[in-house]
């Protein structure tokens, strides 16, 4: 029977669709941190569309660079061309990113979206090695599509791809066990036990703050001994960069504060700058060995994301400025968390790096209603977490402190409301 319903969107929209349904408005415009609905309705946005909207929507200064090419007729669509735009982007990030840091990456640009990245990842890990089998950790995200979602922990996500998914093995995070159990004793053990079931890992997929997981931080130290003990055991150390790089976490990368260079990285998110999907897979030049075209896509060359990325790299990434304040907004909320869970001790705590806070309920169910509560008041909040227990802010790096003083001030009541 054919359902011609007056909503679009429930009667044509397939049942997939998940943000439409926490936040019941239809969005029209957008600007800076805040985004508006078709009734006028202005709602402050601390989720900057899941971390690809570090710089704000419709950014005037990357905006201007993307309708000035835009008219200019500028190419849009460039497979893996070599095209104008690239080469400004190629040499930007050069000269902004990976000269200062000592980084020689060569560039890969894959599909443009999170997941390519992590497939296109994993590919070259093993073919470099040979080794088919990779290590991720408990509560990771790195996508949806087969091998992406093979990494990831998540049963529900997992169990959406109706078929096994292999070749990976999980262990524990940074503080799975409370601090209990001593860091990478288990990895530790399986590696070297040749009775464990363990078989040689191509490599390790890791993220530095798991954002979808809850909020969960890997201090420095356990990154450090994750590298010391691939670089020992000849396993490569892939970080998953694609929502905690591009300065969510305070520098560029997020993996910096460790001091450590891992063999591939996976960004995607805020690299486009403006929101447009851009990914990109940046590897150690002995990685690459593939032939022309063995890892292929039609999206590789999103040529106006080229040009926003570019901007934001010249505009956020000359200076430190975009790090520090990053780290000085971050410790304001983190002030704010830590006062609520303060007051509402035993049901609350708090826990993030930079520009990611996480406010986590032991009772889970409250931080949706915490997000609704917000919602209703105009701001836009989500929940991460294996339970959705946690409240996690990713506000855009460019929000002001007034902007930030009034999402805060709107989570403190909905939390007070539904703690109390
Ligand atoms: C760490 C990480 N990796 C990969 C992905 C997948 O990105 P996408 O949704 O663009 O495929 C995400 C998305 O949230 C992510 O957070």
């Amino acid at each position: 029977m054919t359902n011609f319903d007056t909503n679009i969107f429930e009667s044509l929209e397939s049942e997939v669709r998940s943000y439409s349904r926490g936040w019941p408005a239809v969005f029209e415009s957008a600007s800076g941190s805040w985004i508006r609905d078709e009734n006028g309705r202005d709602y402050l946005d601390f989720f900057a569309g899941a971390g690809s909207l570090n710089y704000g929507h419709n950014n005037p200064v990357l905006k201007s660079a993307l309708v000035d090419y835009i008219v200019g007729d500028g190419i849009t669509h460039g497979l893996d061309m070599s095209t104008v735009a690239k080469r400004d982007l190629l040499e930007t990030f050069q000269d902004k990113i990976l000269k200062p840091r000592g980084l020689d990456y060569k560039v890969q640009f894959p599909g443009p979206t999170g997941t390519n990245t992590v497939e296109a990842a994993l590919k070259l890990a093993r073919k470099v090695t040979g080794r088919s089998s990779i290590i991720n950790f408990t509560n990771a995200f790195h996508g949806m599509t087969l091998g992406a979602l093979s990494v990831t922990g998540n049963s529900m996500k997992r169990a959406g791809a109706g078929i096994p998914l292999v070749h990976a093995t999980p262990m524990p995070f940074d503080n799975y066990f409370d601090g209990v159990t001593e860091d990478f004793q288990w990895f530790r053990r399986v590696l070297d036990d040749s009775g464990s079931g363990l078989n040689r890992p191509a490599a390790v997929i890791v993220e530095t703050v798991q954002g979808e997981g809850g909020v969960n931080v890997a201090r420095p130290e356990w990154l450090r001994a994750l590298a010391d003990l691939c670089a020992e055991r000849e396993i490569l150390l892939i970080v998953d960069d694609v929502q905690m790089g591009c300065g969510r976490t305070g520098p560029f990368f997020s993996f910096e504060i460790a001091g450590i260079t891992p063999d591939i990285v996976c960004l995607s998110k805020s690299i486009g700058g403006y929101g447009l999907p851009m990914a990109l897979t940046l590897f150690k030049r002995e990685l690459d060995v593939w032939g022309p075209g063995e890892h292929n896509g039609t999206f590789r060359g999103n040529n106006p994301s080229f040009v926003t990325s570019k901007v934001a790299l010249d505009h956020y990434w000359s200076d430190d400025t975009l790090h520090k304040s990053t780290l000085a907004k971050g410790d304001k909320i983190h002030q704010a968390f830590t006062e609520l869970a303060n007051q509402f001790e035993g049901s609350l705590s708090t826990r993030g790096r930079g520009l990611v806070q996480g406010l986590v309920f032991d009772e889970p169910e409250n931080a949706g209603k915490v997000c609704k509560l917000a919602f209703d008041e105009g701001l836009l909040a989500e929940t991460s977490g294996p339970s959705d227990e946690v409240v996690k802010l990713l506000p855009a790096l460019t929000i002001t402190d007034e902007e930030l003083n009034h999402g805060l001030a709107i989570l403190a009541d909905a939390t007070g409301k539904v703690c109390s």
